[in-house]
């Protein structure tokens, strides 16, 4: 099974990019990813992890899929995590592990894929995510797809010794145009 994009495609987890994910959550994109924490995962830990994703996983309440690029590089993770299914919400994240495919598209492209599949198939109402204010990358796609700034936590994370603000952010179903819309407005376009 694959969801198809033009820079990436959605894959299943497995074996592949459970390798990979202990050198991830030691890179830079960990810093990213858990709001300018810079922690050592060990490889129990990250095993751990992969064994309650599974878990929850199996209680439908949580959906993730690897990131590859088109030549099927494993690039990244991208989850529906704490889904509740009474309030048909989930929480978004993501990592692009490798920072070379930083900027160049594939997080949009991975984005609008996961948010059509999380309120088309997984018939979720509403999507929301939590970033820091120096997270440019975020912000920027944030402001590009449109999901809207909820709440901002002033001065609530540390990273690398400054203060930052915690912006929330929110889709819900109805505001959502969907891939095909979102791809003509941005003009995403395949890599030729
Ligand atoms: C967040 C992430 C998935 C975004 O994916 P991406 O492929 O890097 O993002 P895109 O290239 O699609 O979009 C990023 C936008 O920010 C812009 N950008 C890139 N670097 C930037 C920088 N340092 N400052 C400002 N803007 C920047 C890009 O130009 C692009 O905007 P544009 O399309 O108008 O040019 C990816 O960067 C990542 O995994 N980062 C590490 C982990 C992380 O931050 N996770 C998210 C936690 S909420």
């Amino acid at each position: 099974m694959k969801i198809e994009g033009l820079l990436v495609d959605l894959v299943p987890l497995g074996e592949r990019f459970n390798a990979l994910e202990h050198r991830w959550e030691n890179g830079e994109a960990a810093f990213w990813g858990d709001v300018g924490d810079r922690q050592f995962v060990s490889l129990a830990v990250v095993k751990r992890r992969q064994e309650e994703r599974a878990a929850r996983k199996d209680q439908e309440l949580h959906s993730g899929f690897g990131i590859q690029a088109k030549d099927g590089t494993p690039i990244g993770l991208f989850v529906v995590g704490d889904i509740k299914p009474h309030l048909r919400l989930g929480i978004l994240g993501v990592q692009i592990g490798e920072p070379q495919y930083w900027g160049g598209g594939y997080g949009t492209d991975a984005l609008l894929l996961i948010v059509d599949y999380a309120f088309d198939w997984l018939d979720l109402r509403r999507l929301w995510l939590v970033t820091m204010s120096l997270n440019a990358r975020v912000t920027r796609q944030m402001e590009k797809v449109g999901f809207a700034l909820e709440a901002r936590q002033r001065r609530a994370t540390l990273a690398d010794g400054a203060w930052h603000d915690l912006l929330f952010y929110g889709v819900q179903r109805e505001e959502w145009p969907g891939r095909e819309a979102m791809i003509e407005r941005l003009g995403l376009r395949a890599q030729g």
